[in-house]
């Protein structure tokens, strides 16, 4: 069995940070979210993985090698442009063959990983073993309708009045029973080939579609809000550790790890939090569910529940709070007179002022 990824696309709803940065690299727990899939895939026994670029094809393979890191083979594969899922199946059939496949779509997030799912799939075969879950916003999913049975009836892409809120997972089981689908299939009106059109042809052609409804938890971390979440959730997990330095009139309350090279003086951390190799926190508060990347420098400022990524420096800014803060970014204050902000912004960024 292969395994397909995909890391291409665009980020459009992570901008500014997508915009020097691939979504799939953006970390949760100071780790890009494309790591935790690779290694569910290693997990699950599966060895030789396609993971399909797009413009940000020089990053991802920087951060990926050839995966012998994760114990992978890795093959890359270029698309031209982010044209749907199911084209991205297309461009990878020589890669495939015709071989059974998992498609794992880079930017999703599933903690307890894969691993039941593909023994079910290897145990009965399928032409698809789609995952699904149940949502608040199935709007922004493609979404399942099943029988009273409990099989799939239907597929929707991202449908206005969802007749279901179960979302289908990023994370699909095929034979090669799906190359057929993919060929058949026309662009929507969003210009893509879905996939989700090549499974309701699945579907309408008699394939055998089976549903696996999970009810851990799962992210499509495409955005700011769901990143966060994703974030808060591998904390609460985090195995605390001081490797780095952490001084007498510190306090560290709760999971907190303090990686080496860091440094914490004078600041009150209450995990779980992160603080990354190199990162300096002084005269600071460092609360819930944050975690601080590397070589940052957080001095005489409060910052919770936030992710801030590496060579950040925030000083003097009282609360932070549910922020992104992207790499090299500098938050300060303004001086004191004339009462005014002061920006140098780029494009597509996001300002919460609270005065
Ligand atoms: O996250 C689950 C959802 O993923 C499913 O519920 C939807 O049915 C499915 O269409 C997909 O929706 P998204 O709108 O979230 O897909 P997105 O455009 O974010 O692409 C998912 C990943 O695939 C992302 O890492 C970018 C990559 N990608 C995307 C496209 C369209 C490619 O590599 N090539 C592409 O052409």
């Amino acid at each position: 069995m292969k395994a397909l990824v995909l890391a291409g696309g665009s980020g459009t709803r992570l901008r500014p940070i997508t915009h020097t940065s691939a979504k799939q690299l953006v970390p949760i727990a100071n780790k890009p979210v494309l790591y935790y899939g690779l290694e569910a895939i290693a997990d699950a026994g599966i060895k030789d993985v396609g993971v399909i670029v797009g413009e940000t094809a020089a990053e991802i393979e920087r951060a990926v090698g050839d995966g012998s890191a994760f114990g992978l083979n890795v093959t890359y594969i270029a698309q031209s442009q982010p044209l749907g899922l199911a084209h991205a199946v297309l461009i990878a059939r020589e890669f495939l063959g015709d071989d059974d496949f998992l498609l794992y779509l880079g930017d999703n997030f599933i903690l307890g990983g894969i691993t039941s799912l593909v023994d079910e799939f290897r145990a009965n075969r399928p032409d698809v073993q789609l995952m699904l879950t149940r949502v608040a916003n199935p709007s922004a999913y493609g979404v399942a309708t099943l029988t009273a049975a409990g099989r799939v009836a239907a597929l929707e892409e991202k449908p206005e009045r969802p007749r279901s809120d179960l979302a289908v997972v990023g994370a699909y089981l095929f034979t090669r029973a799906v190359h057929e689908a993919v060929r058949a299939i026309a662009p929507s009106e969003r210009g893509e080939l879905e996939i989700t059109d090549a499974l309701q042809w699945m579907l309408d052609h008699d394939r055998d579609v089976r549903p696996t409804v999970i009810t851990g938890y799962w992210k499509d971390t495409g955005n700011v809000a769901d990143m966060l979440e994703a974030n808060r959730r591998v904390l609460e997990v985090l195995e605390p550790a001081v490797d780095g330095t952490v001084s007498t009139d510190s306090e560290l309350i709760g999971r907190v790890r303090v990686c080496a090279g860091a440094e914490v003086r004078g600041s009150r951390i209450v995990g779980p939090a992160l603080i990354g190799a190199g990162s300096v926190v002084v005269d600071s508060y460092v609360g819930p569910s944050t975690s601080i990347a590397e070589n940052c420098r957080i001095t005489d400022s409060e910052i919770e529940f936030s992710i801030v990524l590496d060579h950040a420096s925030i000083t003097g800014v009282r609360r932070i709070d549910a922020s992104l803060i992207g790499c090299h970014v500098e938050v300060a204050p303004a001086p004191r007179v004339p009462m005014s902000h002061r920006f140098v912004l780029g494009d597509h960024s996001k300002i919460r002022i609270s005065s």
